[in-house]
């Protein structure tokens, strides 16, 4: 509508002019439009959560953005190239990995994302249940189309933590750990999980896709008590509440350049950030796996992206497992 198209127009304005104030002559003629009529669309603005600045003689100034995620939220000042395009915004969807599931057998290119604000069962790792609140968090599924044999597929998800994990720190400066696979921790409590799913056939990769969660704006009664051990969101570990279309963003940045690196010269430059972030290495700890539960030492991660355990029979590869960390 040509309403949310003046609407698009002046974000992009003021967005712009960064922490500046924009003159109402230079929105006039920006819009095209009356004095009255922009009155008229910063109160709109106002209503949606926006907060405006007005001064005399100098104008508009945007203090504050709802903390919204839509489409337009996402697409505007997004920095990549293929990473968040197309985006399908849903307020509300049973799991974002579904949809994202449709979309792929529906032919969805490299780089399609799926985000919703609210997910009424999200998925989780191993069969569990992903708590997705409204509002709060980032619940999305990025689609990925990468020319790999399958069982290089793993390196995909140890990608994703350590594009989510270089993001949250270049976004909040907090200093976040990985838990193999996938799990991003801050002071020991988890703050992102991520479930990746393939669609593959024989030995070719036809998608991955890679859902990440991340619990952003919650406080410490929006986590069911059960969680309330376990689990924190950014929010909690800052102080303040943290932008989520923002976060997206840059997430998005992060992961094309690390997806790209990683197609250029592998694995390696990959692996070594995912160690710096680390945390279970050289820790004892315990992996359920589905073929029983292995204790022992964390070496490190081999070249696939493996788990190296050192146990008392001797060096176990763990594909998949559900980690314990015992001590240091
Ligand atoms: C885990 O068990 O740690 C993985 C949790 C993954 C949750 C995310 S939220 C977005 C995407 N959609 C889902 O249904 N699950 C993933």
């Amino acid at each position: 509508s040509v309403r949310s198209a003046i609407r698009k127009r002046l974000i992009e304005l003021f967005t712009a002019s960064e922490q500046d104030f924009v003159s109402s002559q230079q929105i006039c003629d920006e819009l095209g439009c009356s004095r009255t009529a922009v009155w008229k669309h910063i109160e709109d603005l106002r209503k949606e959560g926006y907060e405006v600045e007005a001064v005399r003689r100098k104008g508009y100034r945007l203090l504050r953005k709802p903390d919204k995620i839509s489409e337009d939220e996402i697409l505007f000042g997004l920095e990549t190239e293929l990473f968040g395009r197309p985006i399908y915004f849903q307020e509300e969807v049973a799991s974002t990995q579904l949809i994202a599931h449709d979309l792929v057998n529906k032919g969805a290119p490299h780089g399609s994302l799926v985000v919703s604000d609210h997910q009424t069962n999200g998925k989780g790792r191993l069969q569990r249940t992903w708590h997705s609140p409204n509002g709060t968090g980032i619940w999305m599924s990025l689609i990925l189309r990468p020319e790999i044999p399958l069982h290089k597929a793993p390196q995909m998800t140890l990608l994703a933590s350590v594009a989510i994990a270089e993001a949250i720190a270049q976004q909040t400066g907090l200093s976040p750990s990985i838990k193999w696979p996938n799990d991003i921790l801050l002071n020991g409590k988890k703050v992102v999980g991520i479930l990746t799913e393939l669609k593959a056939e024989a030995d070719q990769v036809h998608a991955v896709i890679i859902g990440p969660g991340i619990n952003v704006n919650q406080t410490a009664n929006d986590f069911p008590d059960e969680l309330k051990d376990v689990a924190t969101s950014l929010r909690m570990e800052l102080g303040e509440k943290v932008d989520r279309a923002a976060l997206i963003q840059t997430i998005m940045s992060t992961f094309e350049k690390r997806y790209d690196e990683y197609m250029e010269y592998g694995f390696a430059p990959i692996k070594q950030l995912w160690e710096s972030f680390a945390m279970t290495i050289g820790k004892r700890i315990v992996a359920r796996t589905v073929n029983g539960q292995y204790a022992g030492t964390a070496l490190g991660i081999n070249d696939e992206g493996v788990l190296l355990l050192e146990t008392e029979g001797g060096i176990q590869n763990i594909y998949s497992a559900d980690i314990e960390i015992k001590s240091t």
